[in-house]
Order: structure tokens, then C-alpha cells, then sequence
């Protein structure tokens, strides 16, 4: 692995074996939820394992130039967050800035469009100023927020803060962060609300929520929530990343000799498909994975461990989608390396993410020789066994950078990754966790 510079390509030279335990970064949507609630908060909420990172450093800003106060408490991602308090964000005289944060965007808007009074205006970098917003906009609109948008769809977006009318909102995408905005500003209204969807996505919102007292009912995919005056959290442990994670089991399962062991992975079901997915494929995984349909006020955490197996393709269908989002991308590159064909559909989802993850990863892995196919809502690929190497660039995607590098790990050239500093965003010492797991 070399790199002159941030800016120049990173090589991955065929690695001949993963081997070692370490413990990825903290979570980055459950960090992010940590922020905002804490926020939220009245009491002092203690935070521990919060991941700094590009997107999670944006939501701390935010939280911070809305009023609320990050007192250091030692060790590396442990603060005491004094909040706000639902109803308490201050005005302000310039624009909060995102970043890349999809995340923070979406969830901010609901609790901005709950305050009293007031406007915010929210904006971010190139990337985020072309994904879709107005799946949160619709929603608020239909509560009674007034906000403004370019084109009526796009950032920047100013939210007025005014009185919100109950919604019993059936989403047209499975999006955690849609859900959340919504039942955010649910809870923070005078009225409740209730989100339903295609098929069930992340529920960290709905965990910590619950953590925090705030009366929750599960039925399937729909979640309806009550309001409340205040929110008691009192203390958030960030698990590991399994989304980051992902990345070093990908690595694991296909270089022959590797075996790692990855310690307090957040293996929440909504989270693991990647897991399940690689499981039908052949992988054995260690670590005990939270049973499908669980839900407790807090996250399950477990050790994971991988080693290398040899694959056959699947196909992943529109239920599984959401359980995944992320990784799909991972599972395209498994599919390059195992027999027959890997079929991903009903995942048009990843045409909207920091990139158009279909059109990014299939054009990434063709040109590093794989037999891959973009359909409208997924991809189709055929295993040839292998990978050859070459060239890959990010799009300024993170998890594009990371998929690259350990496509590289894995192929018989290696593979030059164009801007690898894109997996600061969320897994900073991406490239030195590779080199120590394939140091001999
Ligand atoms: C996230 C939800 C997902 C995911 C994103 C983080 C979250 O997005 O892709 O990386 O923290 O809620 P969608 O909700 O848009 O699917």
C-alpha cells in the first residue's frame, strides 16, 4: 500500500492473507442519532465510543452551533452533551453546514420543522446539494411545516419551525432516515405520528428513542410514536461499525489463509443482511447475530469472526434491500469471486446514495475485469472466480474507496484506488487497519 499524497491514487497489492483481531470504528448512524438526541436532550447525556469522523464531526458541529455544549471527558470519543432540549434550538445567523452527512440532513429537518418558531437554513457539499430531499420535505409538508427548497427538491432547504399536525405516513421508499425525520418530528409535536414502510430498514432511531422513554409501538414495518415534553437519555454506547466492518469480511472471506476476528461489531438484525447474505454464499460466520424481528430499547453487540471460504452467487431481493443498503456494493465484489451468478434487485435505493452506487460499482468492478451488468434496480454478476485488477476511482464515495482496496487485496494485479480519502467520511484509518491485518 503506498500514496504520496492524499490526493494521488493508493495502491492494494495482492495481499496473501488477513490475519489479527481489532475492533472497527464506532457506528456512524448511531453516533449521529447520539449527537441529535443528546441534543434534544434536557439532562446531560454521556456519550462513549462516538466515532469521529467526517459525517459524525458535521452532526457535533450542528448540535453544537444549535446551542448544545460537548464537554470532553478524556478518553477518544467520550463527551458529556448538554442539550437543548426538544423545543430549545437556537437561531442562526448563517447556514448549517452538513458536509456529506445524508443522515444528519434528513434527521435535523424534523426536529428544526417542531421548533416553535424560527428558520434554519441546512446545505451541505456538491454531493449532498444533488441527493433527493424531497422524501422528507413531503411528509413535513403533509404535518404543516412550511420549508423552502431549490427546485422544490434539493438543498439547500430552509425549515420554518411552527405547529405540526399528526401524520400516518406510508413512506414510498424503506429509508431509515425518512422514518426517522418523521417520527422525530412526531415526537416533538403536540400530536404524534406513525411511518410505515415498503419493508423494514434501520431501527437505531426507534432503540434510542425507546431508551430515552419515548413511547414507541412496532407492528411489521409500521412504528408509531407519541409526543412527549423532554427526552431522558442519560448515557450512549456506540458500538462498532458492522457497515465498516463489512469491509474487512469482505477482505477475509476471499483472500485464501485469512482469519480475523473483529470485536463489538453492532449486529442489530435490521443491520446484518451483508452477514446473512454472505452466510447463503458460503461464509461461516462466528458471533452471535441478533435473531431476525428483535427489538430492545438497546443495540446488540457481539465478536465477529471470519475466514476465508470459497463462494457460490445468490440472489438478494427487495426485503433483504434495506438490511444491507450499504453493503451491497460488497456484495457485488463477493459475487466476482464465487460460482455462477449474484443477483441484486429491487435495490434502486442505491442510484441516490453519495453516489449512483448501481452505475459507480458496476463501471468500477468492469473495469477491473469482472463480469457485471447494471439493471435498472440492481445488478446481475458472474462469477469468474476472480478479479484481474487496475483502476478504480471513488466518485468522492466512500464506501466506493474501500470496496477498491480490498478488491485490490483480493485480485491477482492489485488495484489503484482514486481517491481514497473518501473513506474518511466513515472509517478514517481504513488503510492502516488493512496493512495491520496484512503485515507479516
Ligand atoms: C442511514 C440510513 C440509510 C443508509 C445511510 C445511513 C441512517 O440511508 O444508507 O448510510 O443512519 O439512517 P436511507 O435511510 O436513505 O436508506
Amino acid at each position: 500500500m503506498s500514496g504520496p499524497t492524499a490526493t494521488s491514487p493508493v495502491r492494494f497489492d495482492p495481499a496473501r492473507g488477513l490475519r489479527g483481531t481489532l475492533r472497527v470504528p464506532a457506528d456512524k448512524s448511531i453516533s449521529h442519532r447520539a449527537a441529535l438526541f443528546g441534543a434534544m436532550s434536557s439532562g446531560p447525556v454521556r456519550v462513549r465510543g462516538y466515532l469521529h469522523a467526517a459525517d459524525t464531526d458535521s452532526t457535533l458541529a450542528a448540535v453544537q452551533a444549535l446551542g448544545a455544549r460537548v464537554e470532553p471527558s478524556g478518553a477518544a470519543g467520550a463527551f458529556t452533551l448538554h442539550g437543548v432540549g426538544l423545543h430549545g434550538a437556537r437561531e442562526l445567523d448563517g447556514p448549517i453546514n452538513v458536509g456529506n452527512a445524508g443522515t444528519l440532513m434528513r434527521l435535523i429537518c424534523g426536529w428544526l420543522a417542531a421548533q416553535p418558531a424560527g428558520a434554519w437554513t441546512l446545505d451541505g457539499d456538491e454531493s449532498i446539494r444533488s441527493r433527493p430531499m424531497r422524501r422528507v420535505v413531503a411528509p413535513l409538508r403533509l404535518m404543516g411545516a412550511r420549508i423552502d427548497a431549490r427546485e422544490d427538491r434539493f438543498a439547500p432547504l430552509t425549515i420554518h419551525g411552527g405547529e405540526l399536525h399528526r401524520i400516518d405516513y406510508a413512506s414510498p421508499v424503506a429509508s431509515a432516515q425518512v422514518k426517522s425525520c418523521v417520527l422525530i418530528a412526531g415526537m416533538a409535536s403536540a400530536e404524534g405520528a406513525a411511518v410505515t414502510e415498503p419493508h423494514p430498514s434501520r431501527d437505531h432511531t426507534e432503540r434510542m428513542l425507546a431508551a430515552a422513554g419515548v413511547p414507541l409501538a412496532r407492528d411489521g414495518a409500521r412504528v408509531a410514536v407519541s409526543p412527549v415534553d423532554a427526552l431522558e437519555l442519560g448515557e450512549v454506547d456506540v458500538p462498532g461499525d458492522l457497515s465498516s466492518a463489512a469491509f474487512l469480511v469482505a477482505a477475509a472471506l476471499l483472500v485464501p489463509g485469512s482469519r480475523v476476528v473483529l470485536r463489538d461489531v453492532n449486529v442489530n438484525w435490521t443491520r446484518i443482511g451483508f452477514l446473512r447474505i454472505a452466510e447463503r454464499m458460503g461464509a461461516r460466520i462466528g458471533g452471535e447475530l441478533e435473531p431476525h424481528g428483535g427489538f430492545s430499547p438497546g443495540e446488540p453487540v457481539s465478536d465477529l469472526e471470519v475466514e476465508h471460504a470459497s463462494l457460490t452467487g445468490t440472489t438478494v431481493d427487495a426485503d433483504e434491500v434495506p438490511l444491507a443498503i450499504d453493503e451491497l456494493p460488497l456484495v457485488a465484489l463477493l459475487g466476482c469471486f464465487a460460482e455462477g451468478e449474484t443477483v441484486v434487485r429491487g435495490a434502486q435505493e442505491l442510484r441516490v446514495k453519495e453516489s449512483d452506487r448501481i452505475a459507480t460499482v458496476v463501471d468500477g468492478l468492469s473495469a477491473l475485469g469482472a463480469d457485471v451488468e447494471a439493471t435498472e434496480d440492481g445488478f446481475v454478476v458472474r462469477g469468474t472466480g476472480g478479479l484481474r485488477g487496475g483502476r478504480i476511482a471513488s466518485h468522492g464515495d466512500h464506501r466506493l474507496a474501500m470496496l477498491g482496496a480490498v478488491a485490490g487485496l483480493a485480485s491477482r494485479e492489485g488495484v489503484e484506488v482514486e481517491g481514497m480519502e473518501a473513506a474518511a467520511v466513515s472509517y478514517p484509518g481504513f488503510t492502516a487497519d488493512l496493512a495491520t491485518l496484512t503485515a507479516r
